[in-house]
């Protein structure tokens, strides 16, 4: 009995050396998603708490923890075992409890699934976060007012609940671009790669995730899958791999407008331009796939996959942009070069452009240069709307269906705020309840109109532009036959 079981050691020994190693002894544990996440979060809150929102060097984090940057490493990258206590570690150094469910013993054979095989083109010793950053067509922001609120809550997002895809949205000009480059600013220390690209020229994914995928890759990979699913994939491997800020900015270009006037679709959000489909689809792997990076995009229009993954606990978020309030848009008219006299025209400057600062910037330069920075001749007038921001009011209101803009115009002759029965009294039978949800829906995420507690109105601009007798720059409304001059 003992000879037979020496024999089946023997055996096994020799079975071994046959195939050329002997097997290590698998002990240690990994952390989970779920511990990863946790131990990211309170390191981010740290950073941004205690270190002016600048990543910590691993030598940093390795001095507060007391264990070395090597296994540091290797902790952050969940991607070899280490010592349950070196987690334990960890976790205390930054007041965290380490539970059962934050980290798990690999089977030998899952240790391959566990390493990401694109952390093996990086360095194995990497002490250090090394900042990539391509800044593309990302704007200057060096003259930049307020929006405290709104960079505190993008960076809890990105920072400490691990968004892995955030929108920004809201009408033209409103400030989504220069918000983007100030967060981006602000963060950019957290990310190991950061990379801006525009979609005002509208690239098609196949030319952009080249791009991207040769960024992440520091120009080494010449292996581009075929296929466009396959390309997400390998980004997402890289966005897996790393920490990565993505942003693209100007989303709505390759969103469909209602280029033709009887189209319906739906109201909600908008979908793509033909040939730019796939967008769709990265933004739904990059919403729902786990990495640890985040894609940052800036719209006018909320794309459609956005809906359907959205939510307040979800890993995908989005942010309306409202103007500026008064005390912050003020300074955009005093950076444009007039001191106001009166603080009163001031602020109704500010509120009839619904603090929208491309529209203060163009009509602070008007003021200035032709009444001398009189607001209040200016505001004599009577015409407010003229040049670009005509230009430009015509070009939101004719990507508006017909319905949608049905409702605009009906809104717009309102003296005062009114209620969803008020309004769909007006409109019917045309227009029916379930079209008027869904449009009001729309437009709201556009910024076009303003609900208040239960009531809709359009803001002083829009009112005045869908009613006053004026020449459109290019005759849109006479031509839908709205007014007559
Ligand atoms: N907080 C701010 N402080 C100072 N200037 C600002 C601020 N926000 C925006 N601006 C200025 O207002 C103008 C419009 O801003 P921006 O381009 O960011 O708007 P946008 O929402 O991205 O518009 P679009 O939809 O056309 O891309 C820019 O000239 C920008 O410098
Ligand atoms: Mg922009």
């Amino acid at each position: 009995m003992i000879g037979l079981k020496n024999n089946k050691k023997q055996l096994a020994k020799l079975t071994l050396l046959m195939n050329g190693h002997k097997r290590k002894r698998q002990r240690g544990v990994v952390l989970t998603d779920q511990g990863f996440k946790k131990l990211q979060a309170a390191v981010s809150k740290a950073e941004i708490e205690q270190n002016n929102c600048i990543a910590y060097t691993v030598e940093v984090l390795s001095d507060r923890i007391g264990i070395d940057p090597h296994t540091l490493t290797k902790v952050f990258r969940c991607e070899a075992r280490v010592d349950k206590r070196t987690l334990h570690c960890c976790f205390k150094a930054f007041n965290l409890q380490l539970e059962s469910h934050d980290y798990f013993q690999p089977r030998p054979q899952l240790q391959s699934a566990v390493r990401n095989p694109l952390t093996l083109l990086q360095p194995e010793n990497k002490s250090k976060i090394q900042n990539h950053i391509d800044w593309g067509k990302a704007p200057d922001t060096s003259v930049f007012y307020g929006r405290t609120a709104e960079l505190a809550t993008l960076k809890r997002w990105i920072c400490l609940d691990s968004c892995r895809l955030v929108g920004l949205l809201g009408m033209g000009g409103i400030g989504k671009t220069s918000l983007a480059a100030k967060l981006i600013e602000q963060i950019q220390g957290q990310f190991e790669f950061v990379i801006w690209r525009s979609l005002s020229h509208a690239p098609t994914l196949l030319k952009l995730l080249k791009e991207l995928i040769q960024f992440f890759s520091k120009q080494t990979n010449t292996n581009l899958p075929e296929t466009i699913e396959g390309q997400i994939s390998q980004l997402i491997d890289y966005l897996r791999a790393s920490r990565c800020l993505l942003v693209l900015d100007n989303f709505e270009k390759i969103l469909r407008s209602n280029e033709t006037p009887n189209q319906s679709y739906n109201c909600l959000a908008r979908t793509y331009h033909q040939g730019y489909e796939d967008y769709g689809q990265l933004l739904k792997r990059l919403g729902e796939e786990r990495h640890r990076s985040c894609l940052l995009f800036t719209s006018r229009e909320k794309p459609k996959e956005i809906t359907q993954i959205q939510g307040k606990s979800s890993p995908v978020r989005v942010l309306k942009l409202n103007g500026l309030p008064v005390p912050q848009a003020q300074n955009i008219c005093y950076n444009n070069c007039f001191a106001s006299k009166s603080q009163t025209e001031l602020s109704q400057l500010i509120e009839y452009f619904g603090g929208n600062p491309l529209f203060l910037k163009i009509v602070c330069g008007t003021i200035q240069n032709l009444f001398n920075g009189h607001i209040d001749e200016f505001l004599k007038q009577k015409t407010l709307i003229f040049g670009d921001i005509c230009t430009f009011l015509d070009r939101e209101f004719k990507c508006l269906s017909d319905r949608e803009q049905k409702i605009m115009i009906c809104l717009a002759k309102q003296r005062e705020p009114i209620s969803f029965s008020q309004l769909l009294s007006q409109l019917r039978p045309s227009i029916s309840a379930k079209d008027l949800l869904e449009s009001l829906e729309f437009l709201e995420a556009r910024s076009l109109i303003e609900p208040k507690a239960a009531r809709f109105s359009l803001q002083p601009i829009l009112r005045d532009y869908l009613t006053l007798p004026r020449r459109t720059s290019s005759g849109i409304l006479a031509s839908m036959g709205v007014l007559r001059y």
